[in-house]
């Protein structure tokens, strides 16, 4: 099962504690480790600005995973986030990750589906990185993440998308061997976000950008410190089949920034 890892919680103390050179509390300490995505800190980076926040502004991080990017909002905003993960290990540790970098009081996480998620009020903006994946209505997901919403709200999307039909080499991050994955083009994909009540501000094939970062990123190999495939089952093979999919064009990654419909 995709996402199986009980013991996550274990691996990061085992890790941290290996590495006491590691500041967990610092700014970036983390990012080979928390950003369970391609691009890592430098994509959110570029998702920051097109969520359009403003002081007191609430964000929601559908998927939320070890919760990398909603700490790296809050610490570059200052504004609250709340994450949401159907992986009650990811979410504690998403918690414990957030009480060591001492953003606690700005970083929250609960562990279940976006459709019976119901806090009042309206989150002001949302994201979502790399988890529609896994999701085969994506309309109605989308949906559900509408309704969370405020009229007028920004989404951020940083997802993957198929150009063309073809078998992929398993194990990839988001599942171990495709029977959990819904890969579809960047058209269809788009056509669901819209589907769901969202207007298009941006619509973008990133793949370029990532290669680059790619090759930036992995220049002198991999991280000898703690990085994520050493939380996951099967990591590496799993990173190393969807860089070389990327690679080769098999698969895409795209930005989307989509504002919620009035009305
Ligand atoms: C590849 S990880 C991405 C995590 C995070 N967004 C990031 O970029 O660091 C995918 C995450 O989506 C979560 N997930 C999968 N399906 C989901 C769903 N229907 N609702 C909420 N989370 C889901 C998984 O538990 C996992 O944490």
């Amino acid at each position: 099962m995709t996402y199986g890892e009980t013991a996550v919680d274990q691996t990061i103390d085992q890790l941290l504690s290996d590495h006491r050179d590691l500041d967990a509390a610092a700014d970036g300490a983390l990012d080979n480790f928390d950003q369970f995505h391609i691009g890592g800190a430098d994509a959110v980076e570029l998702l920051i600005p097109t969520l359009a926040l403003t002081q007191g502004d609430v964000v929601l991080d559908v998927g939320s995973g070890f919760g990398g990017p909603a700490r790296q909002i809050a610490r570059r905003t200052g504004n609250h986030v709340v994450g949401i993960d159907i992986t009650p290990a990811y979410v504690d540790a998403a918690r414990d990750l957030t009480a060591r970098a001492g953003l606690g009081d700005l970083v929250h996480f609960h562990a279940g589906d976006i459709a019976g998620f119901g806090p009042d009020p309206a989150f002001d903006a949302a994201l979502t990185m790399h988890v529609q994946m896994n999701v085969r209505d994506k309309t109605t997901w989308f949906r559900h993440i509408a309704e969370r919403l405020a009229p007028g709200a920004h989404l951020a999307v940083w997802e993957v998308c198929q150009p063309h039909q073809a078998d992929l080499p398993w194990p990839m991050p988001w599942s171990l061997d495709g029977t959990d994955s819904f890969v579809v083009t960047a058209e269809t994909l788009l056509a669901c976000v819209k589907g769901a009540g969202f207007g298009t501000v941006e619509w973008t094939n990133k793949s370029a950008w990532v290669q680059d970062w790619v090759a930036k990123t992995f220049a002198n190999g991999l991280p000898a410190e703690p990085a994520l495939p050493m939380l996951l089952d099967d990591g590496y093979t799993r990173v190393i089949n969807y860089v070389t999919a990327l690679a080769d064009g098999s698969l895409e990654v795209w930005h989307g920034s989509f504002t919620k419909d009035a009305g």
